[in-house]
């Protein structure tokens, strides 16, 4: 595949942009800088650099997002910041076009910490998001009135949320402080936790109440700080359904 069309799928921009971005030298392929536009390379795991920075192709991409607080998961926020300005402009751009880049696989609400998958593999995004798929998500709640027995018993009981007389019910919860509670559900409902937790006569802490720690078996790693994202791996993608 010619390098040029390698930056291009990758979202560097128009095949021109690439072309020119090749010829004025910023694009170095093993330690080497490259200014033929047209030079063929195996697509496949290649690492390069542009401007310095290192890259290796991916033919889908599937990323991990630490949220932090304070951003919303749209592309187009009505008051906080956005996600994708956290992800770097070609992760953003993959693809080119109207549907272009990653999106988010479900959505975590402004407030909401942790773990985020982003994608551009439409059918990964759709099978991870569909109720059918059940893969279990973990939130640590912190709640603003102590936990007891009976608001546990309750959530993985069932209770009912005001749009649907149909209970919807933890798949696990286990309280882990006087006010903390780890919360394990496998559908993803408008404000579900908050809205569980509200139906047992509790609140979600306004301030850090609600973190997102694991999908499947996949957890946040402790060093993903706030802000910062990084690639899967073909380990993280089985551990996401396992
Ligand atoms: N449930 C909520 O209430 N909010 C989230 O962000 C995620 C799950």
């Amino acid at each position: 595949m010619q390098l040029q069309d390698i930056l291009f799928s990758q979202g560097f921009g128009t095949r021109r942009v690439c072309a020119g971005l090749i010829q004025q030298g910023l694009v170095a392929v093993a330690g080497d800088t490259i200014d033929d536009p047209a030079m063929e390379f195996i697509a496949e795991d290649l690492q390069y650099t542009v401007q310095g920075i290192p890259w290796e192709y991916q033919a889908s991409a599937y990323l991990m997002l630490h949220k932090p607080a304070g951003y919303e998961c749209s592309q187009k926020p009505s008051t906080y910041p956005s996600i994708y300005t956290l992800l770097p402009a070609p992760i953003r751009q993959r693809g080119g076009g109207a549907a272009a880049g990653v999106q988010a696989v479900g959505r975590l609400d402004q407030d909401t910490t942790g773990l985020l998958l982003l994608s551009d593999d439409g059918k990964f995004i759709h099978r991870m998001s569909s109720p059918k798929h059940h893969v279990p998500k973990v939130y640590e709640v912190t709640a603003k009135h102590p936990v007891d027995d009976k608001q546990v018993s309750k959530l993985l009981a069932g209770v009912v949320l005001d749009d649907d007389p149909k209970p919807v019910r933890a798949a696990a919860c286990e309280k882990t402080g006087e006010h903390q509670l780890s919360l394990t559900l496998t559908e993803g409902k408008y404000h579900q936790v908050k809205r569980m937790i509200a139906a047992v006569g509790n609140r979600v802490e306004d301030v850090g109440g609600l973190h997102r720690a694991r999908i499947g078996s996949l957890e946040l790693p402790a060093d993903l700080k706030p802000g910062q994202w990084r690639w899967l791996t073909v380990q993280d993608l089985a551990r996401i359904s396992a």
